[in-house]
């Protein structure tokens, strides 16, 4: 058994940053441990950029506009004081990563370029071509590395958060590498395990690692899940893959066009056109297709990207990844071609319930949640693009410091023979258990469900069949069989652990949706078209009580902006 001062599960932006803030005291030992090697972190697969109001490009940006766009852009239902918090802080952060080697791009002048980003009154959007995510994680990987007291427990798989009920004591996991199972005991636990947008299985911008194990843990454990109904489904997804296309496409000026070759957006954004917020973006495109114009029909139908008026120079030196993935993965070059998209699963707003955005603590003592894995309200109802990375920085580093002093005043609390041997126990069972149910056949109707019930649209009778047949095979998830009976690198055993995550995640996403009773941001009621501030102004809440979901709800903090309608 392992002892830590900080222990920090997920080593993307989020952990990583929270990491290397822990071990500024030479004297706290932190663990990081990741299910995949560090550098294939789902951080790595953010294209085209980070929000900070550094005014580079418009001197008037500013932190408070980057407040506004921001609630205005959550539907009013983001927490104000946590959103002026990630803005004001946001600027140190990028001038923080460039200090350490992010190889931003640049202005003519040499000073940080930034680009316009949906939904933002200013370019405000910091970026490295379209690669942004990538030089980032990496630039932090090496930050981290260089730190003696950091250690790395690489391709190992969260079972459990072991706690008395008050605090946390530390953290089961699984060694995918040899099949034994750790205990690891800490002062502090941060949870850092990214997204769940993988439950939307067939249709999603995220790596199939977004499984959003931490979130089912912590769920497990006893803690709420917050805006679970709010998914994010990011406009240009390559038609045929989900494979994401980054906003930058738009941001550099890039159209969309239907059918017809119209530039629909200007039915539903006059002002922002392509760059209105994601949700409304992506709710045009599927009306386009509901309503005929649309290429094709049912689940093949999409729209058009067109990048060709930008020209070939700029597109290689500002999309190149961009370009790179339409020619691979849809056969086409955005140089000289329309690119086919449609709307895919992206990001997850809701999370583990934050109860104090300074410190990223949860409800239970010790335990922190940061990243998108965790809801600490800076998106409410709809992301900004370009505000994930913001997020994962600003909140990464204040959660890595809270965690750092908390443990300096706390004692571990040893784990009992109880605790060390139940997922001992656990795992064996697992691989021990017979059935006739396939793995394969669960995930992949559980992602046809999420698609076409709980998806863009949604209403009473598809998330109340959606909640039904998830609750269903999660019964029948106790009857897949762990084929594969080996120790070493057993993915199957991983695969299932994965499926179950997924399944509680779906039910909660379907159940949370079920009792919003309006339309607001991602959340689209086509029985409840409008936004309902009097009875819907509030967080939701769920938590599970002897295997039943229970549902609360919580105010939203309004600090300096009333509600108002959103136009673009
Ligand atoms: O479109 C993108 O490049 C994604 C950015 C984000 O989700 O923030």
């Amino acid at each position: 058994m392992a002892r830590y001062d900080v222990v920090i599960v997920g080593a993307g932006g989020a952990g990583l940053r929270a990491a290397i803030e822990a071990s500024m005291d030479p004297n706290i030992r932190v663990a990081v441990i990741s299910k995949v090697y560090p550098t294939r972190s789902h951080t790595g697969a953010a294209q085209g950029g980070i929000n900070a109001s550094l005014g580079n490009v418009i001197p008037e940006d500013s932190p408070e506009s980057h407040a506004f766009d921001t609630i205005k852009g959550s539907d009013f239902l983001a927490d104000q004081d946590a959103v002026f918090f990630m803005c004001e802080n946001a600027p140190d952060i990028i001038y923080e990563l460039d200090r350490w080697g992010v190889p931003f791009s640049r202005l003519p002048d040499g000073r940080i370029a930034q680009r316009p980003f949906g939904g933002a009154s200013f370019p405000r959007t910091v970026f490295s071509a379209d690669r942004t995510g990538h030089v980032i994680l990496h630039t932090l990987f090496e930050q981290a590395l260089a730190r003696d007291n950091i250690d790395f427990y690489n391709e190992y798989f969260l079972l459990d958060i072991i706690h008395n009920g008050v605090r946390v004591k530390g953290v089961s996991v699984y060694d995918i590498k040899n099949g034994e199972v750790l205990n690891i005991e800490a002062k502090a636990v941060i949870l850092a395990t990214g997204g769940f947008a993988r439950i939307y299985w067939q249709r999603s911008t995220n790596a199939v690692g977004n499984t959003g194990d931490g979130v089912a843990v912590a769920f497990r454990a006893g803690l709420a899940l917050k805006d679970m109904e709010f998914i994010q489904f990011h406009p240009t997804g390559l038609a045929k893959t989900g494979i994401l296309l980054s906003e930058a496409c738009r941001g550099e000026g890039g159209y969309l066009l239907n059918a017809l070759g119209e530039r629909f957006m200007k039915r539903y954004a006059p002002e922002k056109m392509e760059l209105a917020p994601r949700d409304m973006v992506s709710r045009a495109i599927e009306y386009e297709i509901k309503e005929g114009r649309g290429v094709g029909s049912g689940t093949s139908a999409y729209v058009y990207l067109d990048l060709r008026h930008l020209g070939e120079a700029k597109i290689k030196e500002r999309l190149p990844q961009v370009r790179q993935l339409a020619i691979d993965f849809e056969g086409v070059d955005p140089v000289k071609e329309l690119v086919p998209i449609r709307p895919t699963a992206h990001y997850c707003m809701g999370g583990i319930h934050v109860v104090n955005y300074r410190t990223s603590a949860t409800e239970l003592e010790g335990l922190y949640a940061v990243g998108e894995c965790a809801c600490v309200s800076v998106h409410g109802a709809n992301r900004l693009g370009g505000n994930s990375l913001t997020e994962i920085l600003v909140f990464g580093k204040f959660c890595g410091i809270s965690a750092r002093e908390y443990a300096k005043q706390v004692d571990w609390l040893p784990l009992t023979e109880a605790e060390r041997k139940k997922n001992i126990e656990f795992i064996e069972r697992l691989m021990n258990r017979e059935g006739s149910e396939k793995l394969a056949d669960i995930r992949k109707r559980m992602g046809e469900i999420t698609w076409e019930k709980v998806g863009i649209f949604r209403d009473e009778r598809s998330l109340q069949e959606a909640y039904k047949e998830l609750s269903e095979l999660l019964e029948r998830w106790e009857a897949i069989p762990v084929v594969d009976k080996s120790k070493i690198f057993n993915t199957n055993l991983v695969e299932v652990l994965e499926l179950r995550n997924m399944l509680e995640l779906a039910r909660v996403v379907a159940y949370s949706a079920l009792h919003r009773k309006e339309s607001r941001g991602s959340h689209t009621r086509e029985d409840y078209p409008n936004r309902d501030d009097k009875n819907f102004l509030k967080h939701t809440l769920v938590y599970q009580r002897d295997d039943k979901l229970v549902i609360e709800y919580i105010p939203v903090s309004i600090l300096k902006y009333q509600p108002a309608q959103r136009t673009y």
